[in-house]
């Protein structure tokens, strides 16, 4: 019998029952509260909440609130976590002799991670996992994971890294941070909707690995170091920089149909951006990620990239198989438009993201079992031993 694969991703065994599961597909493996993806309805929630409305009428510390704790803030705790993440910041000497003494020709995403791992050097307690502990080493990754970014982006420019401002939100300090100068009330809002759309995405591959680390009853800087080696991937996070890219490569509206066909002629060619391993329809971070990057190329009096990005989309739904975008498509023209450079979008993933791994860092250890999945193993056994002058 020959082997079928299932649209789940199954192969299905001889005697007809589910075999491997490739990519883990269809695997449901363990309960959460965190995130619900609907995705043959492009439909999110963070603890039950629409990402559309959280988008719409939340900051990202209420949002840090939310995934960290499971409901939304009060008035009197959006003033804590607010003052907790100003007071967590301030990068250790450790940690900014990490990032100074890291080659110019590296990735911000590899100096982000060893960056992270560092973190726990300078931590006096980075193997509690006490329910406080965990929570205290959640809001000092979230605080500094920006200052981070910010400040590699700054010494590659040759420029003095910019020290946070007690008078400024996450977002807008982050904004400041990067370019030296308070961000206006626009830029600052949608970096803010940016970081709430990013924050959390249910068992994706830099989450899942979040908590196979976490599993082992690791800390949670190794947890959060391993997540973002996997974010760093193309196929992950990595894509809002590739889609940057296609429409820098793409140049003109006029050569997209051309440029699409030339790339779609061989069958291995991934369109940055488009598709998932869950939505099957329109992701809705993209649907308010597109209203943004319209808004911004409106301010700054360039939409052409909005303009591309928009027809890339028609075409791509359009096709035999369609293709939607995901989150990536259009935070890549937002940032672009803000002024932000391609290699720093990965990262701003991460800055948002460090909140949903840290949620999943904390269920994890609350309700432990350790992940051990099984192989199907495909070679051989019992092969007779050859001795090393006979090989
Ligand atoms: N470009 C071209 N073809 C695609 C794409 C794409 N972006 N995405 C899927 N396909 C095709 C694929 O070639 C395959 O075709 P066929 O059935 O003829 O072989 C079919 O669609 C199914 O693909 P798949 O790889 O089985 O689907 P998947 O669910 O494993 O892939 C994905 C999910 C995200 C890896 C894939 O869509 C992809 O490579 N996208 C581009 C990279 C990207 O944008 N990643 C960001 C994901 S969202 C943000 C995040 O959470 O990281």
């Amino acid at each position: 019998m020959i082997p079928q694969t299932t649209n789940q991703g199954f192969v299905m065994t001889e005697a007809g029952t589910p075999g491997v599961a490739y990519g883990l597909r269809g695997v449901t493996v363990d309960d959460t509260r965190i995130c619900k993806i609907i995705g043959e309805e492009g439909r999110l929630y963070y603890y039950g909440y629409n990402i559309l409305e959280l988008a719409e009428r939340c900051t990202y510390e209420e949002v840090v609130w939310l995934l960290l704790h499971g409901k939304l803030p009060n008035k009197t705790e959006l003033a804590q976590i607010t003052k907790d993440l100003k007071d967590a910041r301030g990068l250790p000497f450790g940690v900014r002799d990490v990032i100074k003494s890291a080659p110019k020709t590296s990735i911000p995403m590899d100096v982000l991670r060893t960056a992270a791992s560092a973190l726990a050097l300078t931590d006096p307690a980075p193997n509690d996992n006490s329910p406080e502990g965990i929570v205290r080493k959640a809001i000092r990754l979230i605080a500094q994971f920006p200052e981070i970014v910010a400040m590699d982006y700054r010494l590659r420019r040759g420029e003095e890294p910019v020290a946070p401002n007690p008078e400024l939100d996450h977002a807008a300090n982050f904004l400041y941070m990067l370019h030296g100068k308070a961000p206006g009330k626009d830029a600052a809002r949608t970096m803010d909707v940016a970081l709430v759309l990013h924050a959390e995405h249910s068992f994706n591959a830099s989450t899942f690995t979040a908590r196979v680390i976490a599993a082992t009853l690791s800390d949670m800087y190794s947890a959060i170091t391993g997540a973002i080696g996997a974010l760093k991937g193309p196929l992950h996070g990595g894509a809002n920089e590739g889609v940057i890219m296609t429409l820098l490569e793409i140049r003109e509206p006029a050569n997209i149909k051309p440029w699409l066909e030339k790339k779609f002629q061989d069958k291995g060619f991934r369109l940055m951006g488009f598709g998932h391993a869950v939505y099957k329809t329109l992701d809705p971070r993209a649907i308010v990620l597109k209203k943004y990057s319209k808004k911004t190329g409106e301010e700054r009096g360039t939409t052409k990239w909005y303009e591309m990005s928009d027809q890339i989309e028609g075409i791509m739904k359009g096709r035999e198989k369609p293709l939607y975008p995901n989150v990536d498509f259009y935070s890549a023209s937002t940032y672009y438009m803000m002024g932000l450079p391609p290699e720093i979008y990965t990262p701003i993933f991460a800055v948002s993201r460090v909140v949903g791994w840290c949620a999943h860092v904390i269920e994890q250890q609350a309700h432990n079992k350790l992940i051990r999945p099984a192989a199907n193993y495909i070679g051989e056994v019992d092969k007779p031993f050859v001795p090393m002058d006979q090989r």
